[in-house]
């Protein structure tokens, strides 16, 4: 063997060794590489180790050019190695055949139902004000739905409230729990826990018994608001609705007070504000009118306060109830309150 050792052989096998080595693109193949060349069996490993066989004359040229060999290929080898490492990109562009230059995929991040997004906002303009986020149970007694709000058994009232009742009956025969139809019932859940002074707000999911249609839904939301204290008056209702519209819908709002009817206050009112579209002219959104309403409110009846044994002579507390999709609907110009609901992503993806 030590015979076919020339010098034109070890300069055959050195680039033939580094034209392999330019073709090699992974770790694992530069390591099988070096393996095979300069391992303890490596074919360039295994002629220097015969070159102590050789004749003295052929010893010195074949060992010096044998030894800068190995030199020539470990440090193109340090220089592969350095340059795989430092583009981890490129090494996966060339190991998975990805193409690097393709635009990425974008990352679609998830967000908050416009329902949630608003009711977080009308909440937000209260507790700014000091109230208080409480919540309560959407399956409900006729007692706190109804009895303790002033509507008895037989109240014409309970009509306005298309219920839908539990299949459940109690000793007397009678139903006595439902799906709430508001979230007025929190009223008196509230109150019979705490003593005054009691300002809170109750977002919360209610159920009717209707028909759906562009402006109606058999269940929807409703933030509730309630404040009872020694001196509440109806310029602090007014003051802090006024203050609630400002905030939602814009500084220049102005708001009208009008006679409603609700068992739970008296006096009751419909509170509207004057058209954000139209500055009050009319136009569709406000039907002409110049005036859009917002939600029922009024002061808390004194049976109501009775009801959960505050004095109502020291007491007084004004109440108010609105639709927050509603107020979504005028906010953002959406057209038929059933798309909330409809889990329609093009709709969804609007917020
Ligand atoms: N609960 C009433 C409704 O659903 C709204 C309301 C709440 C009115 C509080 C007055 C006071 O229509």
């Amino acid at each position: 063997m030590a015979t076919e050792i020339t010098a034109g052989f070890v300069e055959v096998l050195g680039r033939e060794a580094l034209m392999e080595l330019d073709g090699l693109n992974t770790l694992e193949a530069l390591e099988d590489w070096r393996v095979s060349y300069l391992g303890r069996r490596g074919r360039l490993t295994t002629i220097l180790r015969a070159i102590g066989s050789l004749p003295p004359e052929q010893r010195r040229t074949v060992g010096a050019l044998g030894n800068q060999t190995k030199t020539l290929l470990e440090e193109r080898l340090a220089i592969r190695l350095q340059a795989l490492k430092e583009s981890g990109v490129s090494r996966l562009a060339m190991e998975e055949q990805i193409d690097v230059t393709l635009p990425g995929r974008a990352i679609s991040a998830g967000r908050l139902h416009p329902t949630t997004q608003i009711v977080r906002e009308i909440c937000d303009a209260f507790v700014a004000m000091g109230f208080q986020i409480v919540e309560g149970p959407e399956v409900e007694w006729d007692k706190y739905n109804f009895e303790m709000l002033n509507i008895p058994r037989g109240h014409p009232a309970r009509d306005k409230f298309s219920s839908i009742w539990i299949d459940y009956r109690d000793q007397g025969g009678e139903y006595p729990m439902l799906l709430r139809t508001h979230t007025s019932p929190m009223q008196a859940r509230v109150m019979e826990r705490m003593r005054p002074p009691v300002r809170v707000i109750v977002p919360g999911k209610c159920y009717r018994y209707e028909a759906t249609d562009a402006t109606h839904e058999w269940h929807f939301y409703q933030v509730e608001g309630l404040a009872v204290d020694d001196g509440i008056t109806f310029a602090d209702l007014k003051g802090t609705l006024y203050e609630f519209a400002r905030r939602v819908f814009g500084p220049e709002r102005r708001v009208r007070f009008r006679c409603d009817y609700f068992p739970f206050v008296e006096p009751g009112v419909d509170m509207a504000i004057d058209c954000f579209a139209c500055q009050g002219n009319g136009c569709r959104i406000c039907k002409e009118s110049g005036w859009i309403e917002i939600m029922g409110a009024g002061m808390v009846h004194p049976r109501v306060l009775e009801g959960v044994g505050y004095d109502s002579s020291k007491y007084t507390g004004f109440a108010f109830g609105l639709g927050p999709e509603r107020i979504a609907m005028l906010k953002y110009g959406i057209d038929d309150i059933r798309l909330f609901y409809s889990n329609d992503l093009r709709f969804l993806r609007q917020f």
